[in-house]
């Protein structure tokens, strides 16, 4: 189906100068299949970007964590998707869990940001989940289907998209969800996308797996018919980030 593993390092708002040369390093002798295979993509915070992308190896590549939602200006404190362009940034996150809970950023403010960084030439990794609360409740399906509508109402190609599905529960906790758990929630998403945007998008659009993804669960996770890769949070900053771009080889076996 031609669906490239995808693997995202997600650094948070973390690391010093020091330690961002220590994991480029890090990266850069770690033993992982070809980029034929594998595609990697990890994410400073925004002021190490350049840094990282002039010392990281070419076959990886780098995102940023967030941009401005349209055309840069008179908005301080942000960053646009016009300037990641312009430092040759070829990703960015938009709609992290952590910034539409703490910082309030609604379905429809993200779907505005997936399309202008979309417009920018930029490629989006879109994250959606549903909190424990919403699970309890069995609400999982509809709060990520309303999540991805709202990509979807504004976005006509999903080319340069990748779907990350991040329970809520399962980012930082160390509660990974089940092998069995991500594979309902990701073959339901494409049968989403089957319905709603197109058999073909559906088909090719990688949806990813995000939350407590380490070195030891991610093999398993790895083998589910519809799971195309990680966003991982806290295990990127450290060597397994490496064994876990390895089980990109489940899928080639
Ligand atoms: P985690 O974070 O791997 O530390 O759970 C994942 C994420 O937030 O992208």
């Amino acid at each position: 189906m031609g669906r490239k593993f995808f693997v995202g390092g997600n650094w948070k708002c973390n690391g010093t100068l020091d330690e961002v040369k220590k994991i480029v390093n890090l990266l850069n002798d770690g033993k992982v299949p070809s980029s034929d295979v594998v595609e990697v993509v990890v994410s400073p915070p925004y002021v190490f970007l350049p840094l990282v992308k002039s010392t990281l190896r070419s076959d990886f590549h780098v995102a940023a964590q967030n941009c401005w939602v349209k055309k840069g200006g008179a908005f301080t404190g942000e960053v646009s998707a016009e300037m990641l362009k312009n430092l040759e940034v070829p990703w960015v996150i938009l709609g992290h869990s952590e910034r539409r809970a703490l910082l309030g950023e609604t379905n429809e403010f993200v779907g505005d940001k997936v399309a202008y960084a979309l417009s920018q030439g930029l490629k989006v990794i879109a994250c959606v989940g549903e909190t424990l609360e919403q699970r309890e409740a069995g609400s999982t399906m509809e709060v990520v289907a309303a999540q991805t509508k709202a990509i979807a109402e504004k976005v006509k190609d999903w080319t340069n998209i990748v779907l990350a599905y991040e329970p809520v529960w399962a980012i930082g906790t160390g509660k990974v969800a089940s092998p069995a758990q991500a594979q309902e929630v990701h073959c339901e998403l494409r049968k989403w996308l089957h319905a709603n945007t197109s058999p073909e998008v559906a088909a090719t659009t990688r949806i990813i797996y995000g939350g407590s993804v380490n070195g030891a669960n991610s093999k398993e996770l790895a083998g589910q018919p519809d799971l195309d890769g990680f966003l991982v949070g806290g295990a990127s900053l450290k060597p397994e980030f490496i064994d876990i771009i390895n089980a990109a080889v489940v899928k080639i076996a």
